[in-house]
C-alpha cells in the first residue's frame, strides 16, 4: 500500500480525483466503484467540477456502488442509491442506465446479492474502487468477523456502525437499519485499484490497524495489505496513531516520478 498524508480534506479529494481522472483519460469506458458516506465528498466535489468544466467525462463509463441498507423506502433520503445520486451522480454525466447498486429491498436478498456480484464480473470488473473506512475497520459494510473471501451478500450491521451512522438518521440509532447488502471483501479485492480516503481522529485507530496492524478479520480493511495497487489517502488526524509517518511521507515524495498520476 502507498500512504499519502495531507493537510486537509480538500487536498485528499484532489489527489483521489486525480486517480479517477487519470483512469478515465486513459480508458473512457472504465468501471468506477463508488462509496457512500462523508469521506469521499471532497473527491466527488472535485470530480463534479472537472466534469462541469469539460476536463473529464464519465459518459462512456459505468458506476457500481458498494452497499445498501436493507428495508429503506425507495424514496428515503438515506437510502444509499439516493445518497450517491445527491452527493455525486446528479453532478456528473454517467448515463442513468450505467449506474448500478445492490438491491436492499429484494424479496430474496441473497439471490439479488449474487446477481449484483455477477453483474460486476460480467461488466469486466471494477477498475478503480473508491473506499471509506468505518471506525471499526469495515469497508463497504463488511464488519469484523466477515470472510476475506466473501462475495456480495446480505449482512448485519454492528451497533458501532449504527451508532456512527445515526447522525444521518436524526441521531436516532433505532432509525438506522439493522441489515445491509454489501459487496464482499473478495469482490472488492478484485477491483484493479483501491483508493481509500479517511479523515479525522475517529478513524485514527482503524487507519493504524489498516496500515500497520496484522491482517485480521477483526479489522476487515486490513485485507487491503494484500492488494497490489492500494492507496490510502488520509489527513494528519487520521494518521495520528501511525508509527512510521515520516517514512510514509518520504515514500510518497520520492515515488512521485513513478506514481505518475497524482498532483498532490
Ligand atoms: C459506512 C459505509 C461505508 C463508509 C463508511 C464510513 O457505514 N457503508 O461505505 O465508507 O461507513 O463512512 P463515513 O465516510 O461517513 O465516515
Amino acid at each position: 500500500m502507498k500512504i499519502g498524508i495531507f493537510p486537509d480534506d480538500d487536498t485528499i479529494g484532489q489527489v483521489a480525483a486525480d486517480f479517477v481522472e487519470d483512469l478515465f483519460t486513459r480508458q473512457p469506458q472504465a468501471n468506477l466503484g463508488l462509496a457512500t458516506g462523508s469521506s469521499p465528498l471532497a473527491t466527488y466535489r472535485h470530480l463534479i467540477e472537472r466534469v462541469s468544466t469539460g476536463r473529464l467525462s464519465f459518459a462512456q463509463g459505468q458506476a457500481f456502488t458498494l452497499d445498501e441498507y436493507v428495508g429503506l423506502d425507495p424514496q428515503h433520503p438515506e437510502r444509499y442509491r439516493n445518497v450517491i445520486y445527491r452527493d455525486f451522480l446528479s453532478g456528473v454525466d454517467f448515463p442513468a442506465e450505467s449506474v448500478h447498486s445492490p438491491d436492499g429491498n429484494a424479496d430474496d436478498l441473497a439471490a439479488a446479492a449474487c446477481a449484483y456480484d455477477r453483474l460486476i464480473a460480467d461488466a469486466g470488473g471494477v477498475d478503480l474502487q473508491i473506499l471509506g473506512i468505518g471506525s471499526d475497520g469495515h469497508i463497504a459494510f463488511n464488519e469484523p468477523g466477515e470472510s476475506f473471501k466473501s462475495r456480495t451478500h446480505p449482512g448485519v450491521l454492528t451497533n458501532q456502525t449504527r451508532q456512527d451512522n445515526a447522525r444521518f438518521f436524526g441521531s436516532d440509532i433505532n432509525a438506522v437499519p439493522t441489515h445491509c447488502v454489501t459487496q464482499g471483501l473478495g469482490t472488492i479485492m478484485e477491483a484493479r485499484r483501491l483508493v481509500l480516503v479517511a479523515q479525522g481522529r475517529a478513524k485514527a485507530r482503524a487507519i493504524r490497524e489498516l496500515v500497520e496492524g496484522a491482517v485480521s478479520i477483526r479489522w476487515p480493511a486490513t485485507i487491503m495489505q494484500m492488494h497490489p495497487d492500494a492507496w490510502v489517502l488520509i489527513d494528519e488526524d487520521a494518521a495520528s496513531e501511525l508509527d512510521m509517518i515520516d517514512y510514509y511521507r518520504e515514500v510518497w515524495e520520492k515515488s512521485r516520478h513513478y506514481r505518475g498520476v497524482c498532483s498532490g
